[in-house]
């Protein structure tokens, strides 16, 4: 890892769809070949020393589409997890899902808590799967979660809500990429994504690979990060909360 290597990149993997489209191929064709990119960046992440990734494989709104693709989605995670665990557990790699578990499948629920325990002390890459994830989701849980542990408003700070938030055990990303054209976060990682740098790609995510993940590290290298103030090493990686934080009990 070079000085301006991100330590934590997040994605948002769009264009799986259209990537199928264009070839006349189901929908669900272009996810089962995001796996393939997918597995090709956490590869690449571990090459380059990249110590958390995160991506967004299913958000609270995806419920909103066609039947067969949805259940086409949840299949391909169950059966994903079932190939690639092995895999990634013996490359160091840790997994951890973040997300609405109410309303899995109990399929769905069993395959991603047996990937979490399988991978738990592995420490070279967390790979974090955002599953039934929506940023506003993640704030109102993270509230909830606060009232019920007895916290009273005064109590209430930026970092005691980070710490119950859905990536306290990774903290926020540096660098968030889109693939697929659109310049949104589409509500992925809101909270989180306050002091990220953004970089946006018109590749479909079937079509991400190395050189591509290498182009953004590149345009984040050059970034001056100041974190709202003045004077801030470029990259400075300490700033801002940036740091995983221990949950609140
Ligand atoms: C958005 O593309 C992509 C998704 C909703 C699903 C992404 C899921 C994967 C790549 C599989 C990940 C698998 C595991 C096991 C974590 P889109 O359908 O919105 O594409 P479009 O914009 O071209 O329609």
């Amino acid at each position: 890892m070079t000085p301006q290597t991100p330590r934590h990149i997040a994605i948002v993997m769009d264009g799986n769809g259209r990537w199928a489209t264009r070839r006349y191929m189901p929908r669900i064709a272009g996810h089962w070949q995001g796996v393939e990119a997918l597995r090709r960046t956490v590869r690449a992440c571990t090459d380059r020393g990249v110590s958390a990734l995160t991506v967004f494989a299913f958000s609270s709104e995806n419920w909103s589409r066609p039947q067969d693709e949805v259940s086409g989605l949840m299949k391909l995670l169950a059966e994903t997890l079932t190939r690639e665990v092995p895999g990634l557990d013996k490359n160091g790699v840790r997994i951890v899902f973040a997300g609405d578990r109410g309303g899995l499948s109990e399929r769905v629920l069993q395959g991603l808590t047996r990937a979490e325990q399988t991978t738990a002390s592995n420490t070279k890459l967390t790979l974090t799967v955002a599953f039934n994830y929506g940023g506003r989701w993640d704030m109102v849980n993270a509230c909830r979660q606060l009232v019920s542990n007895g916290m009273s408003a005064d109590q209430i700070s930026e970092a005691a809500l980070a710490a119950v938030s859905a990536l306290a055990h990774v903290g926020d990303p540096d660098l968030i990429i889109r693939t697929g054209g659109e310049q949104r976060l589409s509500n992925f990682l809101l909270w989180h994504a306050a002091y990220a740098e953004l970089f946006f790609t018109d590749r479909l995510w079937p079509e991400f690979d190395a050189s591509d993940l290498d182009a953004a590290i590149t345009a984040f290298a050059g970034r001056e990060r100041r974190f709202g103030g003045v004077g801030v090493l470029a990259n400075d990686r300490t700033s801002q909360g940036s740091e995983p934080v221990a949950r609140a009990a």
